[in-house]
């Protein structure tokens, strides 16, 4: 169904259709469906499914067409070699596909099918094209940084109609190859986690030439006859309309396409960008399942719509898939349109098995428009060694510049620079801190980057000079769009040096955007990059200075006249790729591109860059913050923000947020005020506000609104020392900064489909902000019996299960798991930067056996001196009633210049939660420190503060509470 109707006749068809209440708000606030392909409107991914459905209706006599040539194999270090047979018709005649199948060091499997005759070049291109014949094989070059070094102690051991290798640590896993049909199994401990091809839907569609067929003759009054000869639906190989933009494919059918089953998997998760459950859903229709795959072709869809599996702004062609203790993943190394079908099934080789305790395959069909097959397997077995394996691969999150992950204020437009000033000093006045205001698009001269509007921003530089007295930052929007305007330097440049996307034709592509006509700078192209570091240099971007970092949005790209709001797909990149081949990762040489200017500004100065991208591709996490772009005020969309953060963190990049408020609309205030709360769960924290919304600072909201949001801002900020801590984590190991249920519990299967609620980096802190109209409360799961206490009043809650959770509006749900110490700063400020030096506040929540642990990470926030050991990292412990401050930082050359410049940073007060009833009233401890214990009170637990404990963050100590279990009221 699309709605292409005229808005009178939308009206009928939606009451005559589905339910009257979504057509009522459909006509103003919904996507635009007929802007966007579905399946059956996208000639290769109906292809593909036409071809499953084939093998489905074959059944067991249906055979892939795929063979390995054994003789064609070899094994050389941890590689295997060969050929893949695919037969083209009943004679027999074969199409020869050079296959790689590599073993990893790391434990991972990488496949990779070419096509000989595109490699070689032997194909002829329609329409005197000029883009290149090969399958694009340069993906690798932008997505992986490492990782990729051959195992010396895989083994293959050859047979008949086979192939084993045994692989990864202590040989435990193997790949177990057929020939005929050609088909993988992936085994850990002898038990088979991933089949390749085992459902025959490997498809390479080959070159062919066009055959040029006459015309049929049409009688009067009688239909054309249907093309049948192939079997295969010819009609969009050589050339694709949609909307009224026709694709010329020059290079006809090359789609690739796989099936990949994980046995006795029943979740799914990640291959974001969609807005849906964390746990994947069906595909193939049926009650509560999706009718179209999952599909990944970054676009500009603005107010998207929930719970679908359309495409959105970023794709990460990543997934995990888990079942009690054991995760598998796949990463489709392809940067051109993908899609993804998932079904489930009963375990095949368990029919019998009903009801509870049952067991599903779920079974999951990829297809790319165009490149190479090439896809990595990971075999786990926990979720942590799967993002790791992944991160080795594509890079980790970038530990960001700190002030970057406190509160964000922006709208489209603070108009002036006096408006930009008003606003920052009402956040002082109300005190409301803030570390970040955000200039949209209408800064600018005409929509003309790099300048500035003369009459609304005749001063950024008294602006930023008054941001800057408090540490506050300004973020300025840049796009990949150049205005089409003689005179305009940055667009003269551009053309001369010839750095634009080209048309097929291979001159500049124009297209619409803001500023109107504009060319698209082609970051793929070497020299883009070197000359858009140039534009950034403070001399060259005037108006700019050390307080300014770089938004980057339209990156898909988003073009207004083009086919799906994006560009045609026979345009060409440097090197004369096609669009087609590159689309994805278009937005992520952007975002590279504006990440190398920013660190080439200045020379001699290099400090981390921030930027914010809403177009991305696996390895984007390496470069700064995504946000889930154009939203909606409305508590779905706020509910939806969670599995979508969710899905991009375990997908690699947790640096995620949405919108605070919602983009379009104006948010009634409790919806404001508890999106407040759940933003400051967010990794990336921002309110943002679209042009045609009322003013929503949040001064503006009055009491109680105000307050509560306030004291939302100030919980993120008071825990800042905590995030920064979980940031540092995932820029080494890659494990989200928020995270879900079955990442922390792999065993629990109650918690696999949990995304309403999930874990704060490693600290224990669980929270379940509430995102439903009108709620005094939340139903809170807890994986364990482990203790948890209510973050602000210590209530305990215990016993695996759900609890009830009271929320008034002024409560956010959040608990605090028996067994963690984190870290606080709890000096209220204007700005993060202002808290540098804060004396740290330690919370240690005693678990069922008396004991706690955690962690502190602290560097400079701005550079990379942290890469020569200028930063604290270190372990806390409690146990046997002693808490101890250990070093675990690595010394480098720049350590002890880092430390002494912290040197005098106090913890200034100890909280322990959940101490023993025997520690009661106020007493002295060895050494002096005083300690005041409070014991509990109906559901609340005893708890204890130590004021002043004398020790210092950067060095080593221990604080003894052994006295207090036999010395009671001393004072
Ligand atoms: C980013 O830019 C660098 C420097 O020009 C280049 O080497 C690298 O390939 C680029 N990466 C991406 C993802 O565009």
């Amino acid at each position: 169904m699309h709605l292409s109707l005229k808005p009178s006749s939308q009206w009928t068809a939606c009451v005559a259709l589905l339910s009257g209440l979504t057509c009522l708000i459909a006509p103003t606030a919904a996507v635009k469906y007929e802007n966007f392909k579905t399946c059956d409107q996208t000639g290769f991914c109906k292809r593909n499914r036409a071809y499953a459905d084939h093998a489905g209706q074959v059944g067991a006599s249906f055979e892939s067409p795929y063979r390995i040539e054994p003789d064609s194999l070899s094994w050389e270090q941890g590689q295997l070699r060969g050929t893949i047979l695919k037969t083209i018709d009943a004679a027999g005649e074969t199409v020869r596909l050079p296959i790689t199948i590599s073993f990893l060091e790391s434990g991972s499997a990488r496949v990779v099918v070419d096509e000989e005759k595109r490699q070689k070049g032997e194909i002829e291109l329609r329409h005197d094209s000029m883009a290149r014949k090969e399958r694009y094989n340069e993906v690798e070059s932008l997505v992986i940084i490492g990782g990729l070094s051959l195992s010396l102690t895989a083994k293959e051991e050859r047979d008949v109609g086979k192939t084993t290798v045994k692989y990864g640590p202590n040989g435990k896993f193997a790949a177990i190859v057929k020939f005929s049909p050609f088909s993988i199994d992936f085994a850990r401990d002898g038990a088979t986690q991933v089949k390749l091809n085992d459902r025959g839907l490997l498809n390479m569609e080959h070159w062919r030439p066009k055959i040029e067929k006459a015309e049929p003759e049409q009688k009067e009054g009688e239909e054309l006859p249907a093309e049948v000869q192939t079997g295969e639906d010819e009609s969009t190989w050589w050339d694709e309309t949609f909307g009224g933009n026709t694709d010329s494919k020059p290079r006809g059918p090359e789609s690739i396409a796989l099936d990949i089953t994980f046995p006795g998997y029943d979740h799914v998760y990640g291959i974001p960008e969609h807005a849906g459950p964390l746990s994947l859903k069906q595909t193939r229709g049926g009650s509560g399942n999706h009718a179209d795959p999952y599909r990944l072709y970054n676009a500009d869809v603005f107010e998207y719509i929930m719970d679908s599996p359309m495409t959105l702004y970023g794709s990460i062609p990543f997934m995990q898939a888990h079942k009690k203790d054991s995760t598998v993943g796949v990463f489709w190394l392809n940067a051109a349109e993908t899609w993804i079908d998932i079904i489930k099934e009963k375990e095949a080789h368990n029919p019998l098995s009903l009801g509870l305790g049952s067991k599903m395959d779920t079974k999951t069909h990829w297809f790319s428009e165009s490149g190479l097959l090439d896809v990595f397997i990971f075999l786990g077995p926990t979720p942590k060694d799967i993002t790791k394996a992944y991160g080795e691969l594509t890079g980790f999150s970038q530990l960001p510049q700190e002030f970057s992950i406190t509160y964000h204020q922006c709208r489209w437009n603070y108009n002036t620079d006096e408006d930009v000033k008003d606003v920052d000093r009402k956040m002082t006045k109300y005190q409301i801190p803030y570390d970040v205001i955000w200039l949209d698009i209408e800064y600018t001269d005409d929509k003309k980057y790099f300048t500035w509007d003369p009459l609304t921003f005749p001063d950024p530089i008294g602006m930023l000079k008054q941001l800057d007295e408090s540490e506050r930052k300004l973020v300025a929007i840049i796009d990949p769009h150049i205005k089409k305007k003689d005179g305009y330097h940055i667009v003269d440049e551009l053309t001369k040096k010839d750095l634009a996307v080209h048309n097929k034709e291979g001159n500049a592509y124009e297209g619409w955007c803001w500023p109107g006509s504009s060319y698209w700078v082609d970051c793929f192209n070497p020299a883009a990059i070197e000359w858009w570091k140039t534009l950034f240099q403070y001399t060259a971007f005037k108006g700019s200075a050390e307080n300014v970092f770089i938004w980057n949005d339209m990156n898909e790209p988003s073009v207004f006249n083009g086919p799906e709001t994006t560009m045609p797909k026979d345009n060409l990149h440097h090197g004369n790729w096609e669009h087609r081949d590159v689309h994805n990762i278009n937005g992520m040489t952007f975002h590279n591109a504006t990440y190398q200017a920013l660190l080439s500004r200045k020379k001699g100065e290099l400090r981390r860059p921030f930027i914010l991208t809403r177009s991305y591709y696996a390895g984007s996490q390496r470069l700064g913050a995504m946000w889930t772009g154009d939203n909606q005020a409305s508590w779905d969309h706020l509910a939806a923000s969670f599995p979508m953060i969710l899905n991009n963190g375990i997908a690699g990049y947790p640096f995620a947020g949405a919108d605070v408020g919602g983009f379009f609309g104006n948010p009634e205030k409790d919806l404001l005020t508890r999106w407040y709360q759940a933003g400051a769960f967010y990794p990336f924290y921002r309110g943002h506000a679209h042009i045609d919304t009322r003013r929503r600072e949040p001064y503006l909201a009055g009491e109680p609104y105000t307050g509560i949001i306030t004291r939302a801002l100030r919980l993120r900020y008071a825990l800042l020392p905590t995030w920064y801590t979980a940031f540092h984590q995932a820029s080494v190991d890659g494990t989200p900064i928020i995270r879900p249920h079955y990442f922390e519990y792999p065993s629990d299967e109650q918690g696999f489909a949990v995304d309403d609620q999930f874990f704060v980096g490693s600290t224990g802190l669980l929270a379940h902000p509430v995102v439903t109209e009108g709620a005094e409360s939340v139903e809170m799961y807890l994986p364990d019996d482990e203790l948890y206490f209510d973050y602000f009043d210590y209530t305990l809650y215990s016993g695996k299960g759900k609890h009830t959770i009271s929320a008034p509006l002024d409560k956010i749900p959040l608990l605090m798991q028996g067994g963690h110490i984190f870290p606080r700063k709890d000096r209220p400020r204007r700005s993060s930067g202002l808290m540098r030096f804060d004396p740290y506040t330690l919370v240690i929540v005693l678990g069922k056996v008396g004991m706690a642990k955690g962690e502190l990470y602290v560097d400079d926030g701005d550079s990379f001196e942290y890469e020569q050991g200028a930063y604290i990292h270190r372990t806390f412990e409690f146990s046997n009633n002693v808490l101890e401050s250990k070093n675990i930082a690595t010394k480098g050359k720049l350590t002890d210049k880092f430390l002494k410049t912290m040197k005098d940073v106090a913890v200034e007060r100890i909280i322990l939660v959940g101490i023993p009833a025997s520690w009661t009233g106020k007493s002295t401890l060895k050494g002096g420190v005083e300690i005041e214990c409070h014991a509990a009170e109906g559901p609340t637990a005893a708890w204890a503060t130590v004021k002043k404990p004398g020790v210092k963050v950067v060095e080593d100590w221990r604080i003894d509470f052994n006295s207090l279990s036999h010395v009671r009221d001393e004072i």
